[in-house]
């Protein structure tokens, strides 16, 4: 038996119910879960807490359009997310939907505590708000005058809101990534957020009286709870906090709240302020981990170039998904997906190197030894053997090693080193040729035995990270009866007698080229209508009110004030005018000169850091290698012609 080592509370974030989840979510939640498996096969009472993240205007407005109210919205999305982790086999222990009564109580008390202690303030917030990410920003944080999360428009905004005094704990959370550094890691990201605090930290405003659909704030009707401080709270009142709290003594403080890299700061700064302004114990670790990327940029379903998690799961089981994430990707990085990569790793590591073994061990057993195990004959070890075992039975505790970094690419490595050894130990002990001479039968007996071994251990040491393979070995190898338990993976000499039956290939060998083409024509965007999520509707009116023109830009320079702009003369038609854009970063001024693009003609002009703009041209966004870029949008039309 495994000892127990005490409580390891590890969450997810709670995923917004916008739209269905993708495969960068699946991510996160397939590594928690990983986590979660291999804290309880070694030893320790797990809580994994998962949940979504209703509230706000953004869902607010999603279910006005979709015609519905936001609570039957979400309710529809969190049903498809649950189904998501049922089919995932995810081994969470709560969901917390932050629209629970259980949720909105807690929360409630917390504000109040908060509010009781003198952090919690009346004021107004001015401010340039990003309406999708729900967030107001000041001048300096924006990047290239966009919101510096989404990289869309903000736009100024101000109103009554209650604000939590965060500037008041800049200090002792500076102090707290100094005294304890594993508070949050990677050490990239604690870097990046003490130049966040160092820029000055503001109060946070946590309240919104501009839409309702948020938790009541308990000392005034009108406003309802900014998400942040209702999201973040998830982590105590799934626990019960401030009403039914045996589970909050029992594992709060959180061993660790697993994030993706955007939301660090909310968990690193916000979240441990208000923990420390009501007087509670903080989390043990903060662990941000990086995204999965389309080789064109960042998955996004407004774009509609998310991976759907269901579609590859229909075809290619849960494990080899699950197994793909967790190998592929380092954590802390940024990693692309692509399908090759995806299919490539299923068909080396699972099929031919796991599935391979599992076959040709169950297979040589059946056929040499009649299906049953036979003893080792210890007058027949040799080099080889004792190879082979130190290999398996030193693998847990590598793997352990790897997990308390949260290394599960690593980890998976150290096991494949003990499946990679086997098979070369098959090519090496030629069981066939053994199998032809008579005395060398005890020879044959240790072999076999050592092999069926080799599995018998990896298929405890996946069993955290793909347990439905790891039952399927177990079943192909006689231990169908016995659950797997992690001090056994240290073991050796357990298979005797045992009784083996092949079964069905456990990962079938892929054809890339034609799985490919399938993922590709599933994926086309012929196949695909998601709707854009666009600015509100206009009428003709609105449109005819622009006088677009094509323009000619004759010269270009950069802006002597301002390292941003760039300053264009441009022909149109009859007239030259001068135009200035926030584009240097992104065009070298004489690349630019004769291309033909498309200008607001109509637009007021407009000072821009001494020098006139009369009109503004348009460009299209685009991405290249996962950065931001522009491009022209360019025309052979002649100069000073309407475009409509
Ligand atoms: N609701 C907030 C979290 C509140 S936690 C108290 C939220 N939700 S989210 O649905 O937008 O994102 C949830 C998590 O999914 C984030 O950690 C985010 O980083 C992660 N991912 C979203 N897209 C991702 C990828 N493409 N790749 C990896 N993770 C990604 O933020």
């Amino acid at each position: 038996m495994t000892e127990s080592k005490g409580k390891y509370y590890i969450t997810t974030p709670i995923y917004y119910p916008s739209s269905n989840l993708h495969i960068g979510h699946t991510y996160c939640t397939v590594m928690a879960d990983a986590m979660a498996r291999f804290k309880r096969m070694t030893g320790y009472d797990v809580m994994f807490l998962t949940g979504t993240d209703e509230h706000g205007q953004k869902i607010q407005e999603i279910a006005d359009k979709a015609g519905v109210s936001p609570q039957e919205y979400v309710d529809n999305v969190v049903a498809g997310i649950k189904e998501l982790w049922k089919t995932m086999e995810i081994s969470y222990d709560d969901f917390i939907r932050t629209t629970e009564d259980r949720h909105i109580r807690r929360v409630q008390n917390l504000f109040m505590k908060i509010y009781e202690n003198g952090d919690i303030y009346k004021g107004e917030y001015e401010g340039l708000y990003c309406t999708p990410c729900e967030s107001f920003w000041t001048e300096s944080q924006l990047v290239d005058g966009k919101c510096p999360d989404c990289g869309r428009d903000v736009k100024p905004a101000k109103e009554e809101a209650y604000f939590f005094r965060l500037s008041k704990y800049a200090d002792r959370i500076l102090r707290l990534y100094d005294e304890h550094p594993e508070f949050l890691e990677p050490e990239s990201r604690r870097n990046e957020m003490r130049g966040f605090i160092n820029q000055g930290l503001e109060d946070l405003c946590i309240s919104r009286s501009t839409f309702d659909w948020g938790i009541p704030v308990p000392i005034d009707e009108k406003h309802v709870m900014y998400v942040w401080l209702d999201a973040l709270s998830n982590y105590i009142t799934a626990l019960g906090w401030s009403e039914d709290d045996e589970k909050y003594q029992k594992y709060w403080p959180a061993d660790v709240h697993l994030v993706g890299k955007e939301i660090v700061r909310f968990h690193s700064i916000i979240w441990p302020a208000m923990l420390m302004s009501a007087g509670l114990p903080l989390p043990k670790q903060i662990l941000g981990h990086g995204w999965l990327l389309l080789e064109g940029g960042k998955m996004s379903k407004s774009k509609g170039n998310v991976v759907d998690p269901v579609k590859l799961i229909d075809r290619y089981g849960i494990d080899a998904l699950k197994y793909f994430l967790l190998r592929e990707y380092t954590f802390g990085q940024d990693g692309i997906f692509t399908n090759e990569v995806m299919l490539k790793r299923m068909n080396y590591d699972l099929a031919n190197d796991l599935g391979n073994l599992v076959s040709r061990t169950v297979s040589m057993i059946e056929k040499y030894d009649g299906g049953i195990v036979p003893d080792i004959d210890k007058s027949t070890w040799t080099d080889v053997d004792e190879e082979l075992k130190n290999t398996a039975v030193s693998a847990a505790a590598k793997v352990e090693a790897q997990m308390d970094r949260f290394a599960f690419n690593m980890a998976l490595e150290e096991i494949w080193i003990v499946v990679r050894r086997a098979n070369k130990y098959i090519d090496e002990t030629a069981p066939w040729i053994l199998a032809k001479d008579e005395e060398q039968k005890g020879r044959l007996d240790t072999v076999m035995h050592n092999l069926a071994e080799a599995l018998r251990i990896i298929s405890v040491l996946i069993y955290p990270f793909m347990h439905t393979t790891a039952d399927e070995i177990r079943k192909q190898i006689g231990l169908w009866y016995a659950e797997p338990e992690w001090s056994d993976a240290s073991e050796f000499e357990m298979m005797s007698g045992e009784q083996v039956k092949k079964g069905n290939p456990i990962f079938p060998r892929l054809d890339i080229e034609k799985e490919l083409a399938e993922l590709e024509a599933m994926n086309g965007p012929k196949e695909e209508n998601i709707p854009l999520e666009l600015k509100d509707e206009i009428v003709y009116d609105d449109f005819d009110k622009l006088d677009l023109r094509v323009g000619t830009i004759i010269e270009a320079e950069k802006h002597p004030k301002a390292d941003k702009l760039l300053v264009f003369q441009m022909k149109m038609g009859t007239e030259k005018r001068q135009i200035i854009s926030g584009v240097a970063n992104y065009f070298k001024p004489e690349d630019c000169v004769g291309k033909k693009v498309v200008v607001v003609a109509n637009l007021a002009p407009r000072k821009l850091r001494g020098l006139e703009s009369k009109g503004m041209i348009l460009f299209a966004e685009d991405e290249a290698d996962g950065k931001e870029t522009l491009q022209f949008v360019s025309t052979d039309a002649a100069d000073g012609n309407s475009v409509n």
